[in-house]
């Protein structure tokens, strides 16, 4: 039986007040938590570095899932390391030399994830699957919380589901963007098995328990 993994993303967090979210999330029950790092180049804005890093490695116990949405990001692998990540997730946009790039993130210590924006194929990250950790889908163009699940990427997570069942059966299949109760079920028919959300855990109505609870729910 698939151990299904929720992975609370602190884009939609109330920076005011991190360690309490932190803290929220892990007493909900969270997995992981998912830190989007963003340079204001590969994508449109600008978020957190290493110092956010850090501060969550002593706020929480939990794994900490950082996905780069920056170029170069050989350049920075060692300061996240460093920070406290536990898992660190490229973009194959960004990276020419992508398996140099995850042997660096395995020589760190670190478990090493590649992901694709919705409109990169699948075969662009074939010659590393059985090389990676974690395999993340893009399920919104990278850069912001908040939008629309976009639905045309469905046939994309099945397709490497079935890519990784044949030459990295145990690498986690993760989906970011637009999740929520309606939308994660679909994904998780498709073969995924981590699911990170942002709006729909933070800004729930009844709160941050509440909805991690309810996406919990919904591959229980
Ligand atoms: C998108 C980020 C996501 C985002 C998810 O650029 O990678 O992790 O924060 O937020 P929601 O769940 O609101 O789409
Ligand atoms: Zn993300």
């Amino acid at each position: 039986m698939t151990n299904f993994l929720i992975a609370p993303s602190i884009l939609s967090a109330d920076f005011t007040r991190l360690g309490a979210d932190l803290a929220a999330c892990e007493s909900a029950g969270a997995d992981w938590i998912h830190v989007d790092v963003m340079d204001g180049h590969f994508v449109p804005n600008l978020t957190m570095g290493p110092f956010i890093v850090e501060a969550c490695r002593r706020a929480t116990k939990l794994p900490l899932d950082v996905h780069l949405m920056i170029e170069k990001p050989e350049r920075h692998l060692e300061a996240f390391a460093k920070a406290g990540a536990t898992n660190i997730t490229v973009h194959v946009e960004t990276c020419p030399h992508l398996n140099r790039t995850i042997q660096q993130i395995h020589s760190l210590g670190c478990k090493a994830g590649v992901t694709l924006n919705p409109s990169t194929p699948a075969s662009a990250i074939e010659p590393v699957l059985s090389l990676v950790d974690l395999v993340l889908a893009l399920t919104v163009n990278p850069g912001f919380s908040g939008q629309e699940f976009l639905p045309e990427v469905l046939p994309k997570i099945r397709q490497l589901r079935g890519l990784l069942d044949a030459v990295n059966p145990s690498a986690r299949l993760e989906v970011d963007g637009g999740l929520s109760s309606a939308t994660l079920p679909e994904v998780q028919k498709r073969g995924a098995d981590v699911f990170v959300s942002g709006s729909f855990v933070f800004g729930h109505p009844q709160g941050i328990a509440a909805g991690i609870r309810e996406l919990r729910a919904c591959v229980a």
